[in-house]
This record gives C-alpha cells, sequence and structure tokens, in this order.
C-alpha cells in the first residue's frame, strides 16, 4: 500500500517526538518509533531500557503493542524509526519478527539528524521468516 507524503511526514513527527520520551540511561540511544494500521492510525513508542539490560524494550515493538494494547487493531501498513544520530538504523531482529506478525508487507522507513533516508519492505528484512503456519502445521 502506498502512503502519502503527508502521512509519512505525519509518521516522522511522531516517531521524532517519542523519541524524546526513551528511557536510555544504559545506552544513551534514544530510539523512537511510529506505526501506521490500515484504518490510517498512528500509535508510537520509545525504548524503554531497565538495569537487568534483558527487559529492555525496543521503541518499534513498543509501538507495535501501544497499537494493539490502546486499539485492537493488529494490521501494520509501515513503521517508521528515529533515532538522534548521523546515520539511520534498521530495527533489530526481534523487531522484525514482531513486525511481522502484525503486517507481512509492512515497509519500514528509517531516518536520522542526517540526510539519509531507509526504506525496506519487512519482507526484504526478515524473508523466510518463522510465521503461525508453521504451528499450525503440527
Ligand atoms: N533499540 C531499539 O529501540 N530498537 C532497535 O531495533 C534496536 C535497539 C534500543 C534498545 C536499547 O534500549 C538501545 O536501543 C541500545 O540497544
Amino acid at each position: 500500500m502506498l502512503i502519502s507524503e503527508a502521512k509519512l511526514e505525519e509518521l516522522k513527527a511522531a516517531a521524532k517526538q517519542v523519541s524524546q520520551h526513551a528511557y536510555c540511561p544504559y545506552s544513551g540511544f534514544a530510539v523512537g518509533a511510529a506505526v501506521l494500521t490500515t484504518s490510517g492510525k498512528i500509535f508510537a513508542g520509545c525504548n524503554v531500557e531497565n538495569a537487568s539490560y534483558g527487559l529492555t524494550i525496543c521503541a518499534e515493538r513498543n509501538a507495535v503493542f501501544q497499537a494493539i494494547a490502546s486499539s485492537g487493531e493488529c494490521e501494520i501498513i509501515a513503521v517508521i524509526i528515529y533515532t538522534s544520530t548521523p546515520t539511520p538504523s534498521l530495527p533489530c531482529g526481534a523487531c522484525r519478527q514482531v513486525v511481522k506478525e502484525f503486517g507481512r508487507d509492512a515497509q519500514i522507513f528509517s531516518f536520522c539528524d542526517g540526510e539519509e533516508v531507509l526504506e525496506m519492505a519487512i519482507k526484504e528484512l526478515l524473508p523466510n521468516s518463522f510465521s503461525g503456519e508453521d504451528i499450525n502445521n503440527v
């Protein structure tokens, strides 16, 4: 599905704004993410770290879970990521798996404080992935 320039700008603003809420005292790496659902709604999330490092939640997963918890919507068209860095970052493996669960055809955009913007399909970022269909085949 094609996303309008206006919607993309809205998503970017949401991702950048929520990155200011990141709780990242351990890494100092603030991430903001915004997801667009099929109904056109936007949900945002930031990374939230913990003294027990493994309990940290990434911004992308937080945004996806916000969408589901606050609206019940679970069809994701796009995920926009923002980091306050010179180059853009792509989602970690765990986040790719979670995005794919709710958006098999989702587009991922990543932007930063530099000029470069990355755009990739989740299918490119996580090809040949495990899915619910595998479980149903037992
Ligand atoms: N982080 C994200 O929020 N998203 C990713 O896809 C990769 C990493 C966060 C987790 C942690 O708070 C910090 O970045 C450093 O790994």
